[in-house]
Formats: structure tokens, sequence, C-alpha cells
């Protein structure tokens, strides 16, 4: 049996819209280094979601596994992450991307300024870009929903951890992780803001 992908005849476009997309990012990122002599961003991170990934969300959201429920009631088949150095970027950043051609924003939250309860911190971006390729609307332009997170190398790293941890269901106790990932989770929030601060006072004169 030969499996068809849930995302059907646009498969093939979803990684060349992740590079183009990545690349417009990567030129943000050149031209503040000749303008400023400092980079945006520490790196930079595309992904499409896999099958099965796409399947469990859709079938957690309660949509049929189709197509179009897969790249538009869904909107996170195509996602970037952005990890800055510092959480002043993280805004330079957003800034820059709200100004790109055929980018336009559909859904923003800031984690940064408003923490999740567990401690989770990012800025969340939903974009709707115009690309070379069809879309599941019939439209040539076609439109193709995009996700960014930005986030600090401190956010990424509690991230991931934090991430471990809801997929091990074997731990022992996990209240006290929970507990100890959300006190770190606030350290790390405030580094982040005193590397903030010391990076200016270097700058100061320039
Ligand atoms: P989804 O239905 O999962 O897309 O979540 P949502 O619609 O509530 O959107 P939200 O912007 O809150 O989260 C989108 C993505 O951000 C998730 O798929 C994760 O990659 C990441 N994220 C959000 N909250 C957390 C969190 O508490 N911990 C971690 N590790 N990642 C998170
Ligand atoms: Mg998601």
């Amino acid at each position: 049996m030969v499996a068809t992908s849930i995302y059907g005849e646009y498969e093939a476009y979803l990684p060349q819209i992740l590079e183009e997309m990545m690349n417009k990012i990567r030129v943000i990122n050149q031209e503040y280094k000749e303008n400023r002599n400092c980079k945006l961003y520490e790196h930079l991170i595309g992904r499409i979601k896999t099958e099965n990934s796409m399947r469990e969300k859709c079938q957690r959201k309660g949509l049929a596994m189709s197509t179009k429920n897969a790249l538009w009631e869904i909107k996170d088949a195509i996602a970037i992450r952005v990890v800055c150095g510092f959480v002043d970027d993280i805004y330079t950043m957003v800034e820059q991307l709200r100004a790109l051609s055929g980018w336009r924003v559909i859904q923003e939250k800031d984690y940064v300024k408003n923490a999740k309860p567990n401690g989770y911190r990012s800025y969340h971006m939903i974009f709707d870009i115009v690309t070379k390729f069809p879309d599941i609307n019939g439209r040539q332009p076609g439109h193709y929903y995009l996700e960014v997170q930005l986030r600090t190398i401190a956010m990424d790293s509690w991230a991931s951890l934090e991430h471990e941890m809801k997929y091990k269901h074997d731990i022992k106790d996990p209240e006290k992780i929970t507990k100890e990932l959300k006190r770190c989770a606030d350290e790390l929030a405030s580094c982040d803001i005193s590397m903030q601060t010391i990076r200016q006072l270097i700058h100061e004169e320039d």
C-alpha cells in the first residue's frame, strides 16, 4: 500500500517554502550585521510538522485528518524557531519580520512579557505568507501559514527540558519537578534581564 501524505499534493512545496522563508530571516541577520556589527540571533531552526504529529494534532483538536485541515485549520505545518542572544533582539526581530513583504501577522502571543504559569517564555507569531506555489484554496500565488517562535538561548534550553518532562510518564515526583522548573524559568528570566543590562552598559558609548 502506498501511504499518501496528509499534506497531499502540497507536500513537496512545504520544505521549499520553509527554506525560502528561513532565507528571508538570514538576510535580515546579514543586513543587521553589516549595519550594526552584531547579530540578531544565534541560530535558526526550521521544521515541517511530521506526518504523525500532524495526524495526532488533528485528532487532539477534533478535526478530520484532511489536507485542508493540516494546511489551513492547523497553522503550524511550517515552523521556524529564532534563538536570540538577548531579549531585546527578540523584539527587534519581531519588528523586522512584521515588515517583510508578503508576510501578514494573523496571531501573536507574547509569552516573554506574560510567561505561562509553568514558566514557559517565548514570543509566538503566526503569519499568512504569500508563496510562488498554488495553495489548498486554489490560489496562485498561494497562501500558507508559518509559525515563528522567538526566544533567548536560556528560554530555549528551558523549553527543551520542560518538553522532555511532558513525554516522560514515569517521573517519581512530577510536582517537585514542575516546581523546580518554574523556579528555574524565573531565575533564567532574571539572568536574561541582567545580561541585557550589561550589554547596554558595554555599548553605552556606541
Ligand atoms: P498548540 O495547539 O500546541 O499549537 O498550542 P496553542 O494553539 O495553544 O499555541 P501556543 O502558541 O500556546 O503554542 C504553540 C507551540 O509553542 C507549541 O506547539 C510548543 O512548541 C510551544 N509551547 C507552548 N507552550 C509551551 C510550554 O509550556 N512548554 C514548551 N516546552 N513548549 C511550549
Ligand atoms: Mg504547535
